[in-house]
């Protein structure tokens, strides 16, 4: 009777198991790109913003803060390597070499274009601009309790011209830049730079200075700009500031605590001088693809990065509690839980998770053999195909109005084709994500003009608008410029625009 039951049980293993390899055989190599049928127009919110994102170590003159310090000394010591972001090695830059030291002094010289520069984009049709305060521009030495009165002017006059030029501003405090005299010494417990004991009161009092000179002038408000690509590629990665290798992505929890302390702070020092702010940070999302879908490995390991680089964070700020999905023990942060207004989304398009064993992987970029498949001038492969799905996913977990605070690409060619398709696909994909009941509130393309794209140096050109660095930094306007006037100026992505760039069906690949 034992050996009828077992011999039964076996027989259904088997069947179970065919079935199931027969499923997993029939699951396409890759979930196909299905690019959308309907023909425009397609028409946006009324009030909707529309900008351009920047940062401040990007495109302003150099400041006393630990990315100069890198830059100088990298260029000091011709510290050149290729130009993609995993490969790198620790302490060096694109193009460092053939880099004009001037360039990394003045970045794209905004400190004396910015009214131009801001003007240009009134004229096409925008009504917003995201914009950083430098923490080092206002407070260059340590000891500081009063901002610099320089920094200061500067950017009262960088929000007058905004004012002027009809742009509600965005403003984020953190965007991986810090002063560097937070980096040149130790805690009681050998500890620098962010992570150290009072590195949270230090951006406490920041977030206060800028507050109190600038809160009249904006409503919206980002506490820190992408925080786990800052720890990853810092801490993990080591192509970043400090350059830490820690070796597994549980070692890095200790520096994404701290940047969620640092960012209950600052929400709530805006909070008490601004009530009615709006608060959030900007996250940057990927979509995380199974380099094989056959492979459940690659699955479950893409859905773990997916947790671990993107969800753990957004759900620490409104439950209060660091629950690390790539290990280690939950964390839970006073202050912390319910501490965003909104949620902010840096959107690049898709990776890919690709294992070589149990807890081995590694992201790769883009994957040429995938048909139809776009990369970027840095490598990154295109897909606005997975934008609503993540927009509809976070207005569905979080329920809160969402915001792009950057979309954008790297394309250097002056007809700029690829920029200009970019941008109107990944536009309508808002517009779908909107349709399908996500509150989405504004778009910022990254960015206006062509800046300093950190390690990658300045060879990526991500701007509606080329910098001639080598001639005064002249502005000269890409196509895609115009393509995005049309758009805001329409508040919609009309039938003929979109008829000229939409994705065609794969069929006609
Ligand atoms: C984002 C950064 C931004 C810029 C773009 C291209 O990850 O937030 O500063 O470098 O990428």
């Amino acid at each position: 009777m034992v050996f009828v039951s077992l011999v039964f049980v076996a027989a259904v293993a088997f069947a179970v198991a065919l079935v199931a390899v027969d499923l997993i055989g029939r699951l396409p190599r890759r979930e196909p790109i299905v690019p959308p049928a309907a023909d425009g127009p397609f028409a946006f919110p009324r009030g909707f913003l529309w900008g351009t994102a920047t940062a401040d170590h990007q495109i302003e003159r150099a400041q006393a803060d630990d990315w100069t310090v890198f830059e100088r000394r990298a260029k000091a010591e011709g510290k050149q390597d290729r130009i993609r972001k995993g490969q790198m090695r620790p302490g060096h830059i694109g193009d460092v070499v053939a880099t004009p030291a001037e360039w990394f002094e003045k970045k794209t010289d905004f400190d004396t274009h910015f009214d131009d520069d801001l003007a240009l984009a009134a004229a096409h049709g925008h009504n917003a601009f995201r914009l950083s305060i430098s923490w080092a521009r206002l407070f260059p030495r340590a000891g500081m309790t009063t901002p610099d009165s320089d920094g200061v002017a500067f950017y009262e006059r960088v929000f007058a011209s905004l004012a002027k030029h009809g742009l509600q501003p965005s403003v984020t405090l953190f965007h991986f830049a810090s002063p560097q005299w937070l980096w040149d010494g130790t805690d009681a417990q050998g500890r620098r730079g962010l992570e150290s004991d009072d590195a949270v009161a230090h951006f406490a009092h920041f977030t206060r200075t800028v507050v109190d000179l600038f809160g009249a002038q904006t409503r919206h408000w980002c506490t820190l700009n992408e925080p786990m690509v800052w720890a990853v590629l810092g801490y993990l990665e080591g192509v970043f500031p400090p350059f830490q290798r820690r070796g597994l992505p549980a070692q890095i929890n200790a520096v994404v605590a701290q940047l969620l302390r640092m960012h209950a702070a600052a929400y709530h020092a805006i909070k008490r001088g601004r009530p009615d702010a709006e608060v959030g940070i900007a996250h940057h999302v990927r979509h995380f693809v199974p380099w094989r879908n056959r492979s459940l490995l690659d699955r479950i390991t893409a859905k773990g990065v997916d947790n671990g680089f993107i969800v753990d964070f957004l759900d620490a700020i409104e439950t209060g509690v660091f629950r690390p999905a790539l290990g280690g023990p939950a964390v839970e942060i006073e202050g912390l839980a319910g501490t965003q207004d909104y949620v902010g989304v840096n959107f690049y398009g898709r990776f890919y998770v690709r294992t070589s064993g149990p807890g081995k992987f590694e992201i790769v970029p883009h994957d040429p053999s995938e048909p139809g498949e776009e990369e970027s001038d840095v490598g990154w492969a295109i897909d606005e195909t997975s934008l609503a799905p993540q927009l509809v996913r976070f207005a569905a977990r979080y329920k809160k109005p969402l915001y792009i605070l950057e979309n954008g690409i790297a394309d250097a060619a002056d007809d700029d084709v690829s920029r200009q398709r970019f941008l109107v696909r990944h536009v309508q994909a808002v517009w779908q994500a909107i349709e399908q009941g996500a509150d989405v509130r504004g778009f910022f393309y990254w960015s206006l003009v062509d800046n300093f794209e950190w390690i990658e140096g300045f060879a990526p050109r991500f701007g509606l608008v080329n910098v001639d660095y080598a001639h005064g930094m002249r502005r000269r306007p890409r196509p895609s410029l115009a393509v995005y006037a049309d758009i805001a100026g329409k508040n919609a992505v009309d039938a003929a625009l979109w008829a000229r760039f939409r994705r065609p069906p794969p069929s006609s690949l």
